[in-house]
């Protein structure tokens, strides 16, 4: 029996088999609608060079000691999800249970960061998630202006290569980095900016919705209005 997770039938053929078989035959017989469309084969093409690319980026990152806080790391967290998101969440640093992970909000904030993505109506799978900064500052302080200099390349080149069609800022560092403005967030919140062509959101850090839950309204706001955005493309 194939490994394929297909319904075994009383002829010993798993239901899979024999689509795939169907499927095969109405090609060969010149249906041609069951092939892909070019375009639909040259857009599979550029995601698989996307996602290899991000990987060689990750590989590069993963050696990084651009700057102060290479030797303290356990890990780089470079970030995850979908190569190809609509949407990219970023951050401002790991904290202490991403770095013995490598993977981004993963401790507090992030469990809270979930089950946002989640009422919002997305799949954290769905989206990518990183940070500005990808070593952890020791003891969780404040990254500092040098750090963030020298982290920034690699956030411009995520962005560059996912390319998404909405990007939400967590907290004042991310959206200051990619603003490039040092408006507090309070009132940088609550409007779309662009960031290279591309809409941004900038929100409030789950962390500081956990010291403040009033905070979550606002955060939910933000991603009903990313989420519109990302929808209006799709429509
Ligand atoms: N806070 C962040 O900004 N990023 C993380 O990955 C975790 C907590």
């Amino acid at each position: 029996m194939s490994s394929s997770p297909g319904i075994e039938t009383t002829d010993g053929m798993e239901t899979t088999d024999k689509v795939r078989n169907y499927l095969k035959f109405l090609r060969d017989a010149g249906f041609l609608y069951l092939v892909p469309s070019e375009k639909a084969e040259k857009a599979a093409a550029s995601a698989r060079q996307r996602a290899a690319k991000l990987e060689e980026l990750r590989a590069l990152t993963s050696q990084c000691t651009r700057c102060k806080l290479a030797p303290s790391r356990r890990h780089v967290v470079f970030g995850e999800g979908n190569p190809d998101a609509d949407l990219v969440f970023v951050g401002e640093a790991p904290g202490g249970e991403e770095d013995v992970q490598g993977r981004p909000f993963v401790g507090r904030a992030g469990k809270l960061l979930d089950q946002m993505i989640v009422d919002a109506g997305l799949r954290r799978e769905d989206v990518f998630i990183c940070n500005v900064i990808k070593c952890r500052p020791p003891g969780n302080r404040d990254p500092e202006t040098d750090e963030i200099e020298s982290c920034e390349p690699y956030l411009i080149a995520q962005l560059e290569l996912i390319q998404p069609r909405v990007i939400v800022t967590l907290g004042r560092f991310a959206a200051h980095t990619l603003l490039k403005v040092q408006t507090p967030i309070g009132k940088l919140r609550g409007q779309v900016y662009l960031y290279q062509g591309i809409k941004l959101v900038p929100t409030i850090h789950p962390a500081a919705v956990l010291r403040n839950i009033n905070l979550r309204g606002d955060v939910e706001k933000d991603l009903r209005r990313a989420v519109e955005i990302v929808n209006e493309f799709r429509t």
